[in-house]
């Protein structure tokens, strides 16, 4: 049974990876270590601070609370500004016509991000309005793996966490999702996301009828 979808926002509706890989590659070279693309791929889904705790990781640098602060200010400011200039034409392809089937069959759908951004984004993309409901990572307080998002989102559709289905590109949320008991559809290679029940590499490709057969 089907009861209502969950989808991840960054990665999945639009391509935001590539301005936080931006604006984190910029903070790196700062602070005089190099941030690859391959780096980028363990802070996908992950928290803000949890994101700048594993780049300080990654270039063996120490900081205290306060830095570590100051440092996510300004990512976030450089973030905040690559995405201000953001449009629909940015909202990845087969997106649309999905959550359009989605509403013509009835199915709710909701936003679960771990993004403190999420808000702004649906709103440049003129997508705020068409989720049923939204929890992104203001409303949070344990971040993905924990299922925490997942859950909100499907008790504020009303909806049985067995019959839920969510959308992730990232493998600490495909952990989420499978730790809510939800049935998980990976968005990109099953050689990177481990532990999905399915994998799509772009939104074309899926259809209600596709998770009905779940
Ligand atoms: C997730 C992204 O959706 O949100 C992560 O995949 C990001 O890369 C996280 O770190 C938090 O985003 P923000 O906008 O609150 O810094
Ligand atoms: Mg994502």
């Amino acid at each position: 049974k089907l009861e209502a979808v969950l989808f991840d926002l960054d990665g999945v509706i639009v391509d935001t990876a590539k301005h936080h890989y931006r604006a984190w590659k910029e903070l790196a070279n700062e602070l005089g270590f190099d941030f690859t693309e391959e780096d980028n791929e363990r802070l996908k889904g992950v928290s803000r601070v949890e994101s700048l705790n594993i780049l300080l990781e990654i270039g063996q640098v120490e900081k205290t609370e306060k830095e570590k602060e100051e440092l996510a200010a300004r990512k976030n400011q450089r973030y905040v500004e690559a995405i201000s200039t953001m449009d629909e034409s940015e909202i990845l392809p087969g997106v649309i016509d999905f959550l359009q089937e989605l509403k013509n069959e009835n199915v709710p759908f909701a936003l679960g991000s771990a993004s403190k951004n999420a808000p702004a984004i649906l709103k440049h993309i003129k997508l705020f309005d068409a989720f049923d409901a939204i929890v992104d990572g203001n409303s949070i307080a344990k971040a993905k793996p924990d299922p925490e998002v997942f859950l909100q989102g499907a008790d504020k559709l009303g909806a049985n966490y067995e019959n839920c289905v969510v959308f992730e590109d990232a493998q600490s949320g495909i952990e989420a999702g499978k730790a809510a008991g939800m049935y998980v559809v990976g968005v990109g290679s099953a050689d990177v996301l481990k532990g999905a029940d399915d994998y799509i590499t772009h939104m074309t490709e899926m259809n209600v009828e596709r998770i009905r057969r779940k």
